[in-house]
């Protein structure tokens, strides 16, 4: 059995409240709950975790070392700024794959670049909610192919 971990980043948690127009009105909580039916139809064991806060995220990394076969991660802004999450992930050597809701190519030029996605096993964005279910399968698929 699989172990997978969705984490969400800072104002995620206003999903279906925060500029709906870009994000669409899907709440998080609902994201994450149609993840997880899906995840327990298939055995897949999957734990969510949402901060606002960059040391809380690095901490959750920390702690799934030795626990968790891949990493989903909507790292938020952090994706743009953060060497502190790049240095958690690439430490904790649990793959992951990076998604956003947002096409974040076609926004601000501060969007365009990432510091986690050179060392993704792939990366999704710009298919809203959904971007959450091609991660799922994408990871999954690389998984499985690693075994
Ligand atoms: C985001 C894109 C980021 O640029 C932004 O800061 C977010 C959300 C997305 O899912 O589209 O908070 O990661």
């Amino acid at each position: 059995m699989f172990n997978l971990l969705l984490i969400n980043g800072p104002n995620l948690n206003l999903l279906g409240k925060r500029e709906p127009s870009i994000y669409g009105v899907q709440t998080l909580e609902s994201i994450e709950s149609e993840l997880n039916k899906k995840a327990e139809k298939e055995g897949v064991n999957l734990a969510t975790f949402q901060s606002n806060s960059e040391g809380a995220l690095v901490d959750r990394i920390q702690k799934a070392i030795g626990q968790v076969d891949a990493i989903m991660i909507n790292a938020g802004a952090y994706t743009h700024t953060s060497v502190a999450l790049r240095d958690a992930l690439l430490g904790s050597e649990i793959p992951y794959v990076e998604l956003h809701l947002s096409n974040t190519f076609s926004r601000e030029s501060f969007r365009h670049n990432s510091l986690l996605a050179d060392r993704a096993v792939g990366v999704i964005s710009g298919f809203g909610p959904m971007s959450y279910q091609l991660a799922y399968n994408g990871i999954l698929a690389f998984l499985k192919h690693q075994k």
